[in-house]
């Protein structure tokens, strides 16, 4: 059974899947569950990268099998993605170049600790951690939808500007003059009952982002807004490991097996091989690869320019933003090829936790539960990843993501409306559950979802609809309990 899960066609999985709950259903109720056999490396979601479990949970911290000899490269890495980048011109040209607008001085300001970012609850609190993508209607191939021709494609909410920085002292109101963030954004939540088939109810709530100070000017009716807060970054060597074709086997874009559950890839623009690929990084898989997804973050997030995304995050409506001072080296970039090197390594080498508490009574119940609601038809346990000559370590391990990686229609509720590349507005790609229950130990943060809407698991399930509707319902019918002892066991992996 294991195996089957691991290696098998979910095709076939998910047709066996549909023909024993259909038996299930035909005969009585007996114990009997489609969970496959516990097998211990369930122990190591990320095989022999696993951290042990211990007081100070964090996500930041080195794979456990890191040959000694690449330790410091992890933590050069580490320093470059943690310690803050300052505006140029300064005497050095190795730590300068934040900005002109961007939305964090560094990687770990979001990423905290390795793991989640948030959307603040209250109305006042600016966005920090998490932030906003916006676009016009429209297609584009190598950008994957069109940015706004004021704005681009993220909205910086930052700037070096000394005015803004002093923005909460009323005498320093001059920002004319500056390079102007773009806009400061704060959210407003807007609450949905949900109630259970036993009677029992629930709040959700939803954020809807307020806009002020717009520094260029109204975004004009027709933009597309999406609001993204921070994932967790452990695994994503892991992830970069998997064979595409053990992904592809999941992919049912016409949902030919009628279970309800397509799921595909979503393609997107490699700028280094000129190549259309499928993406796996990113919330809606629309990033390429995983250097380029930092290499974006770099110059998206802290505005450094870089080898791999060689400009400033400055449309060419924002002149005062194009005439800033840069922190270029002598090739052109404020961040070299060594130093991105050394970021993407130490990305590569962050590592899950390893499980808890799945020998509990209790948890192994919620792990039959899992499986007979039908989550892992998304959230797929199991992979191995394959050979790499640079990193020996991340290779051919089993892990335990608990994702496809693939783009499923999550319903009108979770929709934004902004496409990506081939993916929907009501299209996001599965998230890995790994560690999922450790996030607010890691760093305080209880987000979960995109937009950062769900505090608790059971909030998290509840906002699930489209292709995961029968699911969720199955799980809403669960009596109390059981609801209890499966999100127990999403919090263990
Ligand atoms: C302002 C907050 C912020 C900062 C700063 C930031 N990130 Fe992110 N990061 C995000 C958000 C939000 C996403 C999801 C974006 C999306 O898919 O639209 C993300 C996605 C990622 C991913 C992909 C994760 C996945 O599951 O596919 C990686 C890797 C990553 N960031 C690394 C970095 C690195 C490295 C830096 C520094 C160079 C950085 N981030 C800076 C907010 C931030
Ligand atoms: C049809 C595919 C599908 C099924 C079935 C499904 N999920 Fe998901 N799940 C997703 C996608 C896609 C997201 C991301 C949605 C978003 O961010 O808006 C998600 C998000 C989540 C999250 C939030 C993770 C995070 O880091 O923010 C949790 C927790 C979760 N799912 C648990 C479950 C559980 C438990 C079940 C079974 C009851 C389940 N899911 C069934 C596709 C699915």
């Amino acid at each position: 059974m294991y195996l089957r899960f691991v290696f098998s066609k979910p095709g076939i999985s998910r047709l066996v899947l549909f023909l024993s709950l259909a038996i299930l259903s035909a005969c009585d109720k007996q114990h009997s569950t489609l969970a496959p056999e516990f097998h211990p490396s369930e122990w190591n979601p990320g095989g022999d990268t696993s951290i042990p479990i211990s007081n100070k949970v964090r996500l930041d911290l080195p794979a456990a099998n890191l040959p000694p000899a690449l330790k410091t490269d992890f933590h050069v890495g580490k320093a470059l993605a943690q310690q803050p980048w300052i505006k140029a011109p300064t005497a050095t040209d190795s730590r300068d170049g934040l900005g002109p607008v961007y939305n964090a001085r560094t990687c770990m300001a979001c990423h905290v600790k390795g793991g989640k970012g948030s959307t603040p609850n209250d109305p006042e609190t600016e966005l920090f951690s998490s932030l906003i993508r916006l676009s016009k209607p429209g297609e584009h191939k190598t950008a994957g939808m069109i940015a706004h021709p004021a704005y681009g494609d993220q909205l910086q909410t930052q700037s070096t500007s000394l005015a803004h920085q002093l923005r909460h002292i009323p005498s320093a109101n001059n920002i004319a003059k500056d390079v102007k963030p773009e806009a400061y954004v704060t959210i407003n939540w807007v609450d949905k009952l949900i109630e259970y088939p036993d009677g029992s109810s629930i709040t959700l709530k939803k954020p809807i982002p307020e806009f002020k100070n717009l520094g260029y000017g109204e975004f004009g009716k027709d933009t597309l807004i999406s609001l993204r807060t921070a994932p967790a970054i452990h695994g994503m060597g892991l992830i970069e490991l998997i064979p595409q074709q053990d992904i592809n086997a999941f992919i049912d874009t016409n949902d030919n097996n009628q279970d309800g559950i397509s799921g595909r890839p979503n393609m997107a623009w490699d700028s280094v091989t000129q190549t259309t690929v499928p993406g796996r990084f990113g919330l809606k898989a629309n990033k390429a690869t995983l250097d380029l997804t930092i290499a974006g973050a770099f110059a998206n997030d802290l505005g450094i320019s870089n080898p791999l995304v060689k400009s400033q995050p400055c449309t060419e409506q924002q002149t005062a933003c194009l005439q800033a001072a840069t922190g270029n080296d002598k090739n052109g970039f404020e961040l070299n090829q060594s130093q991105l090197d050394r970021v993407i390594f130490f990305n590569q080498n962050l590592s899950p936790v390893a499980a808890r508490n799945l020998d509990k009574k209790a948890v192994i119940k919620g792990r039959e539960l899992f499986y007979d609601t039908g989550c892992q038809q998304c959230h797929n346990p199991s992979f191995r990843t394959g050979t790499s000559e640079s990193l020996p370590h991340l290779a051919n391990q089993t892990i335990w993501p608990y994702s496809d990686f693939l783009l499923h229609d999550m319903g009108e509720g979770l929709a934004d409306h902004r496409p990506d590349f081939q993916a929907s507005g009501q299209e996001w790609r599965t998230p890995p559950l790994w560690g999922v229950g450790l996030r607010e130990q890691v760093n305080g943060s209880t987000a979960l979802l995109h937009d950062g809407r769900a505090n608790t698991i059971e909030e998290a399930i509840l906002w699930h609809g489209g292709e995961a509707q029968k699911i969720k319902q199955a799980f809403m019918t669960l009596n109390k309990k059981d609801r209890k002892k499966l999100i127990r066991f999403v919090e263990s992996i």
